[in-house]
C-alpha cells in the first residue's frame, strides 16, 4: 500500500463561512495532517471566530472524517487591535445564521485562550522531529505577523511555505476598489509578513510565500443550483445540507453585489494549493502592500512590468497566482467537503 506523506499544516483563520468551508476541506484531506487552527478576527469578532471554528471542527469530524484527529483550535488577535464589526457577507453570526445550530457541551473549554504558545508547541515538535510545516491564512495576517517578531528564527527553522488567500493583484478589491478585505484589515501586519518571508531583514534564508488573491478566487465559485441539487439527491447525508445551509446567506450576497448564482470559494482554494499547487498559475513577482494611501490602503502593489530591471530585481519572488484550473478544483472541493464522489 502507497504510503501517503502528509504535510503538517497551521490553518489561520477568520471564520467565516468560506474559511469554514476551508476548514472542513483541510480536515477530509489526507495529504494534510491539520495540527492547530488559530483564530483572528475578521468576518466577525475574535470571541465569535474562535466559537465558529471549534463548532465547525466538532461537526466536520463528526458527521464527516470521524478517524481523523482533531486540530488544536487557539484564540489569536484582532486585526490592527480593534473588534471587527461582523461583516454582512458571512451573517450576523460569520456562519450564515446557523452558529447556533452547531453549538456543543464543552465548546469552550476546546479554545485554547492563546495561540502563540500552540504554535511555539507544534514547531518546537515539528523541529525535533525533523518536520517541515506549511501555515496557509485565510483571514488576516496578525497573527503571522505576530508570530515573526516573537519567535522568527523557530519560524525559519521550521515552515516550509505560507499561502495565503488574500490580495487582488490585476483584479480591483473586494473592500475598496483596491484592496482586498484579508489585506484591508491589517495592511501593516501583511508588510511585516511579506518583508519578514521575503528576508528583507536578513541575507539568509526566505520562507516562499504564496498569495491567491481575488483574481482566482473570484473565478472559483459554488453554484446555488449544484449543492440544493447535491442535497436533495442525498437526503440522508449530512454534508450537503450543511453546506447548503451554511452557504445560503453568503450566496444571496454574492448573487445581489456580483450576480452570482452561488458564492465565491476564497478559503478553500487556498487550502487546496498546500494540497495541489497546480490548481493555479502562480508567478513570482516583487509585492509591496500599500500602508498609508487614502484611496489605496491595503493595496498588494505587484510590479508587473516586463522590463529587465523588474524581470532583475531579487525582490522578484513573491508567488502570485495569476489563473486558475476552475472546473477542476471546484469538483475537487465539491466531493472533499460532502464526502460524496462526483456522478
Ligand atoms: O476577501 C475574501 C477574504 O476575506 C476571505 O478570506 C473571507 O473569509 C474574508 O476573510
Ligand atoms: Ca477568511
Amino acid at each position: 500500500m502507497k504510503m501517503l506523506l502528509q504535510t503538517p499544516v497551521i490553518l489561520d483563520v477568520d471564520t467565516g463561512v468560506d474559511d469554514a468551508l476551508g476548514i472542513i476541506l483541510a480536515l477530509n484531506s489526507p495529504e494534510l495532517d491539520l495540527r492547530a487552527i488559530t483564530v483572528c478576527g475578521g468576518n466577525n469578532g475574535l470571541e465569535q471566530c474562535c466559537l465558529n471554528t471549534v463548532r465547525v471542527t466538532h461537526f466536520a469530524l463528526k458527521e464527516l472524517c470521524p478517524a481523523v484527529a482533531a486540530p488544536v483550535v487557539a484564540r489569536g488577535l484582532n486585526p490592527g487591535g480593534k473588534e471587527p464589526e461582523g461583516a454582512a457577507v458571512h451573517g450576523g453570526d460569520g456562519l450564515g445564521g446557523i452558529s447556533h445550530r452547531l453549538a456543543f457541551e464543552g465548546e469552550d473549554d476546546l479554545i485554547v485562550p492563546q495561540a502563540a504558545p500552540v504554535v511555539r508547541a507544534v514547531l518546537d515538535h515539528a523541529e525535533a522531529a525533523g518536520e517541515k510545516i506549511t501555515i496557509v491564512t485565510t483571514g488576516p495576517l496578525t497573527n503571522f505577523a505576530s508570530w515573526t517578531l516573537d519567535m522568527p528564527d523557530l519560524l525559519l527553522n521550521t515552515v516550509s511555505e505560507v499561502i495565503c488567500m488574500g490580495g487582488a493583484f490585476r483584479a480591483g478589491g473586494n473592500i475598496t476598489p483596491a484592496a482586498e478585505f484579508n489585506i484591508y484589515e491589517d495592511p501593516s501586519a501583511a508588510a511585516v509578513a511579506l518583508a519578514f518571508c521575503r528576508g528583507d531583514e536578513r541575507s539568509g534564508p526566505a520562507i516562499p510565500i504564496t498569495f491567491a488573491g481575488l483574481d482566482v478566487t473570484h473565478k472559483v465559485v459554488l453554484r446555488r443550483a449544484v449543492i440544493e441539487n447535491l442535497a436533495a439527491r442525498h437526503p440522508h447525508a449530512a454534508m450537503p445540507a450543511f453546506v447548503r445551509d451554511l452557504t445560503t446567506t453568503y450566496m444571496d450576497f454574492y448573487e445581489r453585489v456580483r450576480g452570482l448564482e452561488g458564492c465565491a470559494l476564497h478559503d478553500p482554494l487556498a487550502v487546496a494549493l498546500a494540497i495541489d499547487k497546480s490548481f493555479c498559475a502562480i508567478e513570482p513577482l516583487h509585492v509591496e502592500i500599500e500602508t498609508r494611501g487614502e484611496h489605496t490602503r491595503g493595496m498588494t502593489v505587484a510590479d508587473t512590468r516586463d522590463s529587465l530591471p523588474a524581470k532583475q530585481n531579487p525582490k522578484r519572488t513573491t508567488g502570485v497566482c495569476t489563473a486558475v484550473d476552475a472546473d477542476r478544483f471546484e469538483k475537487f472541493f465539491l466531493q472533499r467537503v460532502t464526502g460524496i464522489e462526483a456522478d
